[in-house]
């Protein structure tokens, strides 16, 4: 069976994190799809988290991770497109709960707010959880179209 496939992508505040998180995925037996920024010059974060969307949207991969400084810009950008669902996390039971929950298909994290050790905690929990499902969270997931 071939490795599934996980999207990632920073700005120039994420880029070092994300390549840090791209092993841990390579460690764990995913496939990371890195699409950038490969270096610290700047960068918008709009453009970062359209190329991951596209990505997603496109079939390429089904879940992703967007790393700038906070995760807020990134995940803001993210969430304007239909069909994406990102969550800024700081921590593994908003992970968790991102995922059991919002089924969000998208992780935002922000290197400036966190280190490797929680940003690593909340990728391994975001992969590893699945969405409860149940009417009560689609429901209100479907009101979120
Ligand atoms: C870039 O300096 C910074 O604004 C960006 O990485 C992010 O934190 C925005 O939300």
């Amino acid at each position: 069976m071939s490795s599934p496939i996980v999207a990632i992508a920073a700005d120039h505040a994420g880029f070092a994190l994300k390549g840090e998180l791209s092993a841990v995925l390579m460690d764990k037996g995913y496939q990371p799809l890195d699409l950038g920024t490969d270096g610290p010059e700047s960068v918008d974060y709009p453009d970062i988290a359209e190329r991951l969307v596209l990505a997603i949207r496109d079939g390429r991969a089904t879940r992703g991770v967007l790393v700038c400084g906070t995760g807020i810009g990134i995940g803001i950008a993210a969430n304007r497109f239909p069909g994406i669902r990102a969550a800024t996390c700081t921590n593994a039971t908003m992970a968790r709960l991102a995922r059991a929950h919002n089924d969000a298909n998208v992780l935002s994290l922000g290197s400036r707010v966190i280190g490797f050790e929680a940003a690593s905690d909340c990728l391994l929990a975001f992969l590893s959880t699945p969405f409860d499902g149940g009417d009560r969270h689609q429901r209100r997931i479907d009101k979120l179209g």
